[in-house]
């Protein structure tokens, strides 16, 4: 980037940032979650956006909201989008507020920053993978991947649980989906945590740099898959993509390249924390822990609880597509609406004694981690099966788990988790699930 237009993002961020802090000092709530520190817990901040009201208009020219109800209504509406209703056209690659030059950016170029149809038509293309037969048929190589990463730390009695575990997990899966070799996914941590942060916006030029290299060697590196996979197609999502994009005119490269970097990244950088808040949770919660080791079968429900009480995605973002009334409010054309998935989580109308960990709570599948309407997150299934099968696993080895450092967290405000987590722990034997 050339000295002048460095200076000049340089000042435009400082701009932001310091508006940001301004709002949120002046106790505007919405500016208060988009500013707080990653390191502090947001669920306060998100009971005071609640006590304003169902939606409560914020001074950064757009409205939040922590009510079930709402976000869920919202959600599910077709009268909101992912996008501005004037910028319904196709990615220009060229995303709006930081440039990142011409790089292809799997957050905001693919389905899941579009707007039906478009939309509609890319996401077709990978839900058959997804579908509660085609998942069925991964359970047992999970369970295998599991087994495997857990025998090879059986001689170690401390170890990360992140990086030697959590994150080997879902990395393993997803490469095994897209048919992408997993000896390199050391390559692809700090792209996840990257992209991942700039979620929250790029706020220094130091994070635009190294969000521009990321995007880059994601591009050169799925570039060659997809060429590879062009010429000699396998049994996997990327060639069943290429297969597909090359039968319908109105696919375009670009389209493939985002739809497979954003299955690549929220495969592995959301159910990583999955993984990791399920532990820190029994490790906080010796009730549960124990609930848990006398009754691993009943994993998905812990892993509800877990969705609920600490989800990996704290929050996403709708703008309305046409005038609308919602709560009360009446919302202009392109207001925007902050979503507090993990406010809404814990709202008490929903969920009684809504802080308390309970993997016991009839209702704890009413959780909207996973968002609602048509961008549902396509992987749930997978990360509920993953998550599941690693926490029973883990446990079931090594009931006496526990905590053997101070935990590291992730410089995120939107992905919720844990960068590091030392444990300990005697291995009692090789686990129930083989
Ligand atoms: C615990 C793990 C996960 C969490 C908490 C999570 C969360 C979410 C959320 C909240 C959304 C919707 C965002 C919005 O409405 O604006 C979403 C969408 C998406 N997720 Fe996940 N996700 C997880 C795992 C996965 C996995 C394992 C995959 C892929 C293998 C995946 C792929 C996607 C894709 C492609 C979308 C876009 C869907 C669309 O726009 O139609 N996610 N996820």
């Amino acid at each position: 980037m050339a000295l002048r237009d460095q200076a000049r993002l340089r000042l435009a961020l400082l701009a932001f940032r310091s508006a940001l802090r301004a709002h949120a000092l002046f106790g505007d709530p919405a500016a208060a979650v988009l500013n707080r520190s990653p390191n502090t817990s947001p669920y306060g901040l998100y009971e005071r956006v609640r006590q304003r009201g169902d939606l409560s208009r914020s001074s950064l020219r757009m409205y939040a909201t922590a009510s079930h109800s709402v976000v869920n209504s919202i959600l599910r509406d077709q009268r909101f989008g992912v996008r501005s209703a004037n910028n319904q056209g196709r990615p220009s690659f060229q995303p709006a507020g930081v440039a990142t030059g011409d790089r292809v950016h799997p957050i905001q170029d693919s389905f899941l920053s579009l707007d039906p149809p478009v939309h509609t038509r890319l996401r077709k293309m990978v839900a058959p993978w997804f579908t509660p037969r085609a998942l069925r048929a991964q359970t047992e190589r999970i369970e295998t991947v599991v087994e495997g990463f857990l025998d090879e730390l059986a001689d170690r009695d401390e170890f990360d649980l992140i990086d030697d575990f959590a994150v080997r997990v879902p990395i393993q899966v997803i490469c095994d989906l897209l048919g992408v070799p997993s000896e390199e996914y050391q390559r692809f941590i700090p792209w996840g945590a990257i992209l991942g942060a700039s979620l929250d916006d790029v706020r220094t030029v130091t994070e635009h740099r190294r969000l521009e290299r990321a995007l880059g060697e994601m591009a050169e590196f799925f570039d060659a898959l997809i060429a590879h996979r062009g010429e000699q197609p396998g049994d996997d999502l990327v060639s069943a993509l290429v297969t597909a994009g090359a039968q319908d005119p109105e696919v375009l490269h670009g389209d493939l390249l985002a739809s497979t970097e954003i299955l690549l990244v929220a495969g592995f950088e959301t159910t990583v924390n999955l993984i990791g808040n399920g532990v820190l949770a029994l490790l906080r919660n010796p009730d549960a822990r124990s609930w848990f080791i006398a009754n691993p079968d009943r994993a998905d429900d812990l892993v509800e609880e877990v969705l609920r009480h600490d989800p990996p995605v704290q929050l996403t973002m709708r703008m309305a597509h046409e005038p609308v009334t919602v709560a009360g409010v009446d919302l202009r054309r392109d207001d925007g609406v902050l979503l507090l998935l993990a406010g809404a989580n814990r709202d008490p109308d929903v969920f009684g004694n809504p802080g308390e960990f309970d993997p016991t709570r009839s209702n704890n599948r009413d959780h909207l981690a996973f968002s609602a309407g048509v961008h549902y997150c396509i992987g749930a299934g997978l990360a509920r099966i993953e998550a599941a099968v690693a926490l029973r696993a883990l446990f079931a080895r090594y009931p006496d788990l526990s905590q053997a450092g101070p935990a590291r967290r992730r410089h995120s405000r939107n992905i919720n988790g844990v960068l590091h987590l030392p444990v300990r722990g005697s291995a009692v034997r090789r686990s129930v699930l083989t």
